[in-house]
């Protein structure tokens, strides 16, 4: 018997199930995926979390490949992928499919909490599918939670304790339980109705999608006027108390990408987050054709290094980075692509070896590594003469979105 079973042991599920572990419950980790299993078998981290690897060989976790053997556990808590259809609609293909494997084993006092990113409506709907297909009474037979992941990448085990732990039971009975087994974390628990968690979290992700796609909006604005993008942000936020523009940037990664569309799905303002989707979505291209313009109009056989492929700063994760659509846009200029990221699993040339007469530097990502002195150092003095540095980021410290390394590099030494 178990505690707790948690079905999907990704980069969500795989921290929360030993956290529940660390926290004393005896936990079920159920994985479709083979090599998973192995690597959580082995004591092995199958991606990049602080603490976790230490939490791993701890703590006591064992696994399995079939949703079944979730129901030895009174709780089951699904952290399956969500990702968006090729239309503007979620896609719970997986929480359908599992929902189905559980179908039969689900007895009475069975809580079954939703910890993935889901659109509005979906508890409700989940809840009724139950009582559908099996008639369980929601909140009395068995209970049914939201109770969303809230947390940002790389910071799993910083804020799983404190971080306020929102929690949507259908009806009070659901509520309650699901908190009891959240409790366990030590995080303060915050109860509301599953739409309003659903709309909390995704709306959580649509802020921040929003916030920057407006310095990529104005990025681009600057490059019409001639302007700065970086001294604009500079004279809108200096000393002024309603100022607070983000920086711009290559905006993407998993969740922020598709959480927008689970709103969109039902939106009385169609279009507003496209809008926003599209402003993050262009700049790769914005980008390229700016490079287009200062090099003569052609990148044909010109050598351009990719600096991170990650979609976030010092993550190994690059699942929806736009880096991948900059490198296909560059790659149908037929330029010579060298891609260098120091943390991803996918195997990249080494930096050095990336920007080694290089005609063009783009830093996708703001990995702390980019950041060091050495690394425009180095690039100024093993790329051509006059490579142009793309960073939108500013994280080499040039202040401007394209500049040439060997100019900056001067001013700096
Ligand atoms: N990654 C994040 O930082 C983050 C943060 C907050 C919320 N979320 C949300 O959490 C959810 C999970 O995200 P993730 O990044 O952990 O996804 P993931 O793709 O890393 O993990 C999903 C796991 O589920 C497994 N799986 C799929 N179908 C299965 C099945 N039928 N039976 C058993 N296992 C199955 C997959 O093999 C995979 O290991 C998503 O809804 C996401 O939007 C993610």
């Amino acid at each position: 018997m178990y505690d707790v079973s948690v079905i999907g042991l990704g980069r969500v599920g795989l921290p929360l199930a030993l956290a529940f572990a660390d926290a004393g419950l005896r936990v079920l980790g159920v994985d479709k995926d083979a090599e998973r299993l192995e690597a959580v078998r082995s004591k092995r981290m199958p991606f990049k979390e602080p603490g976790t690897d230490e939490l791993l060989a701890r703590v006591d976790l064992d696994v399995s490949a079939r949703a079944t053997d979730a129901a030895q556990s009174e709780a089951i808590v699904l952290t399956l992928g969500t990702p968006t259809l090729s239309h503007v609609e979620i896609d719970m293909g997986d929480i359908r499919s599992v929902l189905d494997d559980l179908l039969p084993v689900l007895r009475a006092g069975h809580l079954l909490v939703l910890r993935s990113t889901v659109a509005p409506g979906t508890t409700e709907f989940v809840a009724g599918y139950l009582e559908k297909q099996r008639g369980f009474a929601t909140g009395e037979d068995v209970f049914v939670a939201h109770v969303p992941e809230r947390i940002a990448a790389d910071r799993f085990l910083a804020e799983i304790g404190t971080l306020p732990c929102v929690v949507g039971g259908v009806g009070e009975g659901s509520g309650e339980r699901a908190a009891r087994l959240f409790e366990a974390l030590g995080a303060p628990i915050v109860q509301t109705t599953p739409v309003q968690a659903e709309l909390a979290k995704i709306w959580t992700n649509i802020l921040r999608y929003t916030t920057f796609a407006l310095p990529n909006l104005l990025m681009m604005d600057c490059e019409r006027y001639g302007a700065n993008v970086f001294d604009v942000i500079d004279l809108i936020n200096r000393d002024y108390p309603r100022g607070g523009i983000a920086m711009p940037g290559l905006t993407a990664g998993t969740c922020l990408r598709k959480d927008f569309a689970f709103s969109e799905e039902k939106s009385n303002a169609p279009g507003m987050l496209l809008g926003v989707s599209r402003v993050h979505e262009s700049v790769p291209l914005f980008l390229v054709d700016g490079v287009k313009r200062r090099l003569g109009g052609s990148l044909r056989e010109r050598k351009v290094a990719v600096l991170g492929l990650a979609f976030k700063r010092d993550t190994d994760d690059e699942r929806d980075s736009l880096s991948h659509k900059l490198i296909r846009l560059l790659e149908r200029e037929l330029a010579d692509v060298a891609v260098h990221d120091p943390l991803v699993a996918t195997p990249t040339a080494s930096f050095e070896q990336a920007v080694d007469d290089a005609d063009v530097a783009f830093v996708a990502t703001n990995h702390s590594a980019f950041e060091q002195p050495g690394a425009l150092a180095a690039i100024a003095e093993r790329a051509k003469p006059d490579c142009l540095l793309v960073d939108p980021w500013n994280t080499l410290g040039a202040a401007q979105v394209f500049a040439y390394a060997n100019e900056i590099a001067a001013l700096r030494t």
